[in-house]
């Protein structure tokens, strides 16, 4: 049989980012050897010290050549010593809207109650995923002054919304509602009652709802959803949320799942190259000192190999992240755990070196 090969970008960036890149990789490996597929990295330079040493920050001709790949694991893109955003719109936007990545995909899923910070809730009771639209609203970059640095300034941000762009991100959300691993539910989340233009969001979930039938439709607009998730987070299965709001709720998601220490998110381009990355940023505090926990960005793989279609490799990845956790042998995800960066992918690939070789059942 022919070994299948995959080719993988890295960009592992900023601050905690190439330390948590090194140890996803660990686990890509690992799983690659396992479950038997080859696969070759190609690593981009691109953040913050490549843009101080060359005035660079992501040229066409890097996106073009990373359409050629099977997908992109990013780090973390932020410098403190670079102007705010430069770096972030330039590289994580850049890829996004350059790729036309319009779906951000963020499972919030809880492996042990210790780890919420929720009164009387547990695995059974966090288990959602956010389908984030990720191309338009707030995010295009259409802004401007005028009379800048005066008494009398206007500024202004634009939020675009295109029929195109939600109903691509509505069906795809019901889709994946009717996945097995989910239960059927839709919720959207937005503000049509103030924002009266995100009534495109109401009106195509509507029309597209209407050729899913199976699937209850739910919604709440965001200021309620983020009381809800907290308040009564069994209700959420997949949800899907215009871009800024999706930005905003998918920390809070983040938080009651465990922290950003475990949170991954998928920038995906059905049937194309997509980018995978944990959602946790640089944190350049924490830069060097070995204190980030990594299985965000060990999370980001596992959705990577489920994406490039070896589900037998994510799902041992996956098993082994929840083991890890579920039993305890994990506890603690913040930076002020004690536990260096590596052990924690060091206590994963025990897992899924101990579930591979347990003989298959059923
Ligand atoms: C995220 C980040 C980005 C965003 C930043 C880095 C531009 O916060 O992936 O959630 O706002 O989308
Ligand atoms: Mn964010």
């Amino acid at each position: 049989m022919v070994k299948k090969t995959y080719d993988i970008a890295v960009i592992a960036g900023d601050g905690v980012g190439p330390e948590v890149v090194r140890e996803g990789r660990r686990v890509l490996e690992a799983a690659s050897v396992l479950a038997g597929f080859g696969y070759r990295v190609t690593e981009f330079p691109f953040g913050a010290e490549h843009y101080l040493a060359t005035g660079e920050l992501m040229p066409e001709s890097a996106l073009a050549e990373m359409r050629d790949f099977d997908a992109i694991l990013l780090g973390a893109i932020g410098d403190p010593r670079v102007e705010t955003g430069l770096l972030e719109r330039a590289i994580v936007a850049g890829v996004r809207f350059g790729l036309d990545l319009y779906i951000n995909l963020r499972p919030v899923k809880l492996y042990h109650r210790d780890l919420t910070p929720l009164k009387g809730k547990g695995p059974a009771d966090i288990d959602m995923v956010f389908v984030r639209e990720n191309t338009e609203d707030l995010y295009v970059g259409i802004h401007g002054f005028f009379k800048k640095g005066t008494a009398d300034e206007v500024a202004l941000q634009e939020m675009v919304m295109t029929r195109k762009g939600v109903e691509r991100a509505v069906r795809y959300a019901f889709e994946l509602a009717l996945h097995p691993s989910r239960r059927r539910r839709l919720t959207l989340v937005d503000k049509a009652n103030a924002l009266r233009g995100q009534d495109i969001w109401t009106r195509v979930f509507e029309h597209v709802g209407a050729e899913y039938p199976s699937v209850e439709r739910q919604h709440a607009y965001i200021d309620a959803a983020c009381m809800w998730m907290v308040k009564n987070p069994e209700w959420f299965d997949v949800v899907v949320v215009p871009n800024m709001f999706g930005d905003i709720i998918t920390d809070l998601g983040a938080a009651i799942q465990g922290g950003m220490g475990v949170a991954a998110s998928g920038n995906i381009h059905p049937g194309a190259t997509s980018m995978f990355e944990p959602i946790h940023g640089s944190a350049p505090k924490y830069a060097g000192k070995n204190v980030a926990c990594p299985l965000a960005a060990v999370a980001a793989v596992q959705m990577m190999l489920d994406y490039i279609g070896e589900e037998r490799a994510a799902d041992l990845v996956e098993r082994s992240l929840a083991t890890a956790l579920a039993t305890g042998k994990i506890r603690d995800l913040s930076t002020s755990s004690g536990i260096p960066t590596q052990r924690y992918t060091d206590i994963v690939l025990e897992e899924l070196r101990a579930d591979s070789e347990r003989p298959a059942t059923g």
